[in-house]
């Protein structure tokens, strides 16, 4: 299918999980895709597998918390493809985990610069590149942006904020044809959640397990086929909404 042909598509933490997951489904329906990442090595492989399958694609080294990353990540879009029609603003952390009292105010920062500030750099780039033609941007929230998370507040409220945030910029911004919808993705299958490196309390994703509806943990390539339709000119009349691809976990 070419769903995206003809369009140019920022895909931020593409080069692991769920943003993986998209860039790849994005170039497969036509797009060109840039990966941005902080993770170069990780980055060039998703790049690599893309092209591999016939794809467009190039990576952009990129830490949201810059602004000037931001700022050069959608001039280097413009240079090499000429446009920009879709941005998937997914790059997060889950921080570590830690009662309130117990959270050093410096991880705080951490988790609420990248997750919450690090899409807010992103957008006030991307829609100032879109507004002339319009676009659709995603950004990646959780089912933790709508209810409380004991031990992972400080992710909880950068996820409440990144609904906030996008409600408020499609308010902003139909006007000028820009459709912004926010992703609250369940529990996901990454390293994020189950890598060897994961932060995540692995006693949370058992206890969720148990409450779920479907009895098992998403795949990021269940994620992207949401973001594909929002992406999409299927969902012309979507602006200002959250999506959740939970397998029941709020229901
Ligand atoms: P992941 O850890 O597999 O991928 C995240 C990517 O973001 C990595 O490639 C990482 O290098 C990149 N990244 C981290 N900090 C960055 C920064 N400052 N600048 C640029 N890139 C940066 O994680 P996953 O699971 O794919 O997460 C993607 C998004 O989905 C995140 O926003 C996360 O909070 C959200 N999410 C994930 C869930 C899950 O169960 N895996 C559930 C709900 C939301």
């Amino acid at each position: 299918m070419n769903l995206l042909q003809g369009k140019v598509a920022i895909v931020t933490g593409g080069a692991s999980g769920i943003g993986k997951a998209t860039a790849r489904l994005f170039a497969g329906e036509g797009a060109q895709v840039v990966v941005a990442d902080t993770n170069a090595l990780a980055g060039q492989a998703v790049v690599d597998l893309i092209e591999q399958s016939g794809g467009q694609a190039f990576f952009q080294a990129l830490d949201v918390r810059s602004d000037e990353d931001c700022a050069a990540l959608v001039a280097a879009t413009l240079e090499r493809y000429g446009r920009l029609d879709i941005a998937f603003n997914n790059a997060g952390i889950s921080g570590t985990p830690a009662l309130i009292e117990a959270q050093p105010l410096a991880q705080w920062r951490q988790v609420l610069d990248v997750n919450l500030t690090g899409v807010f750099n992103c957008l006030v780039h991307q829609v100032q590149a879109m507004k002339e033609k319009g676009g659709a941007i995603i950004n990646t929230a959780s089912i933790m942006g709508l209810q409380g998370a004991p031990g992972a507040a400080a992710y909880a409220a950068s996820k409440h904020g990144v609904i906030g945030l996008t409600r408020s910029a499609a308010l902003e911004y139909a006007k000028h044809g820009i459709r912004i919808n926010a992703l609250c993705p369940g529990y996901v299958v990454t390293p994020m959640t189950t890598g060897p490196e994961t932060e995540f309390d692995a006693r949370v994703l058992d206890t969720a397990l148990k409450r779920l509806a479907m009895r098992r943990l998403g795949e990021p390539h269940e994620q992207a086929e949401m973001v594909l339709w929002l992406a999409s000119d299927s969902a012309s009349y979507v602006t200002g909404a959250h999506f959740v691809v939970d397998g029941g976990a709020t229901a």
